[in-house]
């Protein structure tokens, strides 16, 4: 403090600010940089005005509708006849008294079965509207831009590729709302909600109504100039029972064709998810024959909708599913296999031409201590369970990881030279949710004690977490949930998969940031939403970097997420790009500020 005071002194003396530094800068020891960079500010007085900084700056709407160069596949008219012919196409209502006496039940497929399959499930609140409401063009009051951020956020002169895949995500289950509606049948997610909550706010029966408001929620994607919407389908809102064999619904049909009519018709590239955590609890109670039942699925979709859809992930974070759909990752296995039968059945029996792709968790594991071996051993290690268990065979065509096999009790098989080949090359990219990294040590135990007691809290993977580093410091800016804003770390997670796996694209397949205590801020607080701009713009950045400086091949980039929506059975972790008013009867949607920045970023640096 005594020295700052001093030098402070020094400086005021001269007469001149500029003056005192030239004088200084005489003496031996002057710092020759500080002198080369001096200008001397000439101070002066002018009148005062006002300078008007906000302005009407609007959005840019997509051009409309889409015309793809070609069709992706055969159209239905040809494609029909790849499915089996013994089914029936039926839709369901709800009817909760619906008994045995009122209706005859052949095949154990009739509406009392219906009912019977959601006896377990109520739910205290209703979708306040149930049909379709019809879009309305977007008012310009709503796409001005917010104040603009330069020169704050500088625009770097990379630039990413004309055809970079960029746009938005969502899942069916944490938006659509309408649960028992449309012949839906309940999936694994649907006791979220019912039954343990009288509060409209956590229940998923409603959510952010978009089974409804699709068709208005593309229509905001499209006048804010987002060319890609990464959606999922809903399995039970096909085949309501599951299982293969069972009835298929046609109300489920329809409306997600004009779900991807909807986005061509606005311009806006569909993006399709075939299971996103939402698994029939038939399938579930069946896992072993997974294959057949997704395929049952698949082939439905996939001959109705493929000759529109460039791109298709089969499964989302297949991961997250040991533990909630079954405890052993022997169902990673199956799930492997599943995708790997869908990939042929697309490629070689429809013909389908889109690329086509398995969506990974993975906030990627970093040594606490990357000069300590044992830290950097549980960072490959918690990697070789999170992605080497499926990145291995797809990508690699190699074995599951030799330290996930040597697990003991670990309840996942070696695959077969046959499964091998099966499995082999069935990704056209790797696709990733990355939203964060994180430091790996050993359990306390160490990993080899741990891994032998598969009662430990870290077992398998043994991998002790933190996001605080060695020295203390948290890694990032803290969100409400798991994700920071750290974005030192991006090129490592894309440069990890690119180096391990040497997939031919990496996209990014999901990443975003739900603010600290959003929810209880005013709605212009959260419009107002710099730090997920932040976010997103400083990911972005290092994004760029890694495909110019680590010649990586970032294909596309999709954030989580189109809306704030259900997390899961919370509505206070939100991640949207977009806000929802979950009580005015309406569900009004509001653009936040990072969506406008969003977009920017993308307009500033895409090639052209
Ligand atoms: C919800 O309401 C029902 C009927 O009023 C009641 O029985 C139940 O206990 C309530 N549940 C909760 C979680 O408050
Ligand atoms: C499920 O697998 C069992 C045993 O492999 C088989 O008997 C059964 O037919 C399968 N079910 C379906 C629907 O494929
Ligand atoms: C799956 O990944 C998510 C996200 O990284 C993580 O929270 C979860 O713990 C993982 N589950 C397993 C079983 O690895
Ligand atoms: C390496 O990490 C382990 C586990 O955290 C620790 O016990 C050990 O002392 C560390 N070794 C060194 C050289 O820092
Ligand atoms: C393996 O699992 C069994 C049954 O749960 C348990 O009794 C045994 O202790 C476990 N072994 C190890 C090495 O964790
Ligand atoms: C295994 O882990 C559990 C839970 O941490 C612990 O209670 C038990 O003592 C451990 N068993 C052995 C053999 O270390
Ligand atoms: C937000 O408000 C709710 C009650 O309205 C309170 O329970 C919660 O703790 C608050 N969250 C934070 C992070 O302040
Ligand atoms: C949601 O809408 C209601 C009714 O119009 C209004 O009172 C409330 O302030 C809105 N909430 C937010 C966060 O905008």
């Amino acid at each position: 403090m005594f020295l700052r005071t001093t030098v402070l002194t020094t400086v005021l003396v001269g007469s001149h600010l500029g003056e005192a530094l030239v004088a200084r800068s005489g003496s031996p020891h002057a710092s020759p940089t500080l002198t080369a960079s001096f200008e001397t500010p000439s101070y002066r007085y002018s009148s005062f005005s006002y300078t008007q900084l906000t302005s009407d700056r609007y959005a840019t709407p997509l051009p409309s509708p889409i015309s793809f160069p070609a069709t992706f596949a055969p159209p239905f008219s040809e494609a029909s006849t790849l499915l089996p012919t013994e089914v029936t196409y039926t839709t369901y209502s709800l009817n909760p008294t619906t008994t045995a006496a009122t209706e005859s039940e052949t095949d154990g497929y009739g509406q009392q079965a219906y009912a019977e399959l959601w006896a377990s499930l109520s739910y205290s609140s209703a979708p306040p509207f149930t049909t379709t409401v019809s879009p309305t063009p977007v008012p310009s009051s709503e796409l001005v831009f917010p104040p603009a951020l330069t020169p704050y956020l500088a625009n770097p002169e990379k630039k990413l590729p004309e055809n970079f895949i960029w746009g938005v995500a969502g899942s069916a289950w944490q938006i659509e709302g309408g649960l028992q509606l449309g012949g839906r049948g309940p999936s694994i997610l649907d006791t979220i909600g019912a039954l343990q909550s009288n509060d409209s706010a956590s229940d998923a029966n409603v959510a952010t109504m978009n089974y409804y408001l699709y068709k208005q929620d593309i229509a905001r994607l499209a006048a804010l100039g987002v060319p890609y919407y990464s959606f999922s389908i809903s399995w039970s809102r096909i085949v309501p029972f599951g299982v293969a064999g069972s009835p298929v619904n046609t109300e489920g049909l329809a409306h997600y064709d004009d779900v991807i009519n909807t986005c061509i018709e606005y311009g806006v590239t569909p993006i399709v998810t075939l299971v996103h955590a939402d698994y029939p609890p038939s399938v579930v109670a069946d896992m072993g024959n997974l294959s057949t039942h997704y395929l049952y699925y698949a082939k439905q979709v996939m001959t109705r909708y493929a000759d529109r859809v460039p791109y298709w992930v089969t499964f989302n974070e297949p991961n997250i599913s040991v533990g909630s759909v079954a405890k052993s990752y022997s169902i990673l296995k199956d799930i492997l296999l599943a995708h790997a039968a869908a990939y042929h059945w697309y490629k070689e029996t429809l013909g389908g031409t889109a690329q086509i792709t398995l969506k990974f968790a993975n906030n990627l594991a970093l040594p606490l201590d990357p000069t300590n071996s044992t830290h950097t051993a549980s960072a490959q290690r918690y990697q070789a369970f999170i992605l080497g268990i499926m990145g291995n065979p797809l990508l690699l065509s190699e074995q599951i990881p030799s330290e996930v096999l040597s697990t003991p009790n670990i309840t996942i098989e070696a695959l077969t030279s046959e499964e091998l080949a099966t499995v082999k090359n069935t990704v056209d990219f790797i696709s990733i949710d990355p939203y964060t990294a994180q430091f790996a040590s050993p359990a306390p135990e160490g990993i080899e004690a741990c891994a032998a007691n598969s009662s430990h809290p870290l077992w398998p993977s043994c991998a002790t977490l933190t996001n605080v580093q060695a020295n203390g410091w948290l890694m990032g800016e803290a969100s409400n949930d798991y994700a920071y804003i750290a974005p030192q770390y991006v090129r490592q997670q894309l440069g990890y998969l690119w180096n391990t796996f040497r997939p031919k694209g990496i996209l990014v397949a999901e990443y975003g940031f739900n603010p600290f205590a959003d929810a209880n801020r005013s709605l212009n607080a959260q419009r107002y939403d710099l730090e997920r701009t932040l976010y997103y713009h400083f990911f972005l950045r290092e994004v760029l970097t890694a495909i110019h400086e680590d010649g990586i091949n970032v294909i596309g980039a999709l954030a989580w997420s189109v809306l704030d929506n259900d997390e899961f059975g919370s509505y206070a972790n939100m991640y949207g790009l977009q806000t929802v008013n979950r009580t005015d009867g309406r569900f009004e949607r509001h653009y936040k500020r990072s969506f406008f920045d969003y977009v920017d970023f993308f307009h500033q640096h895409i090639a052209s």
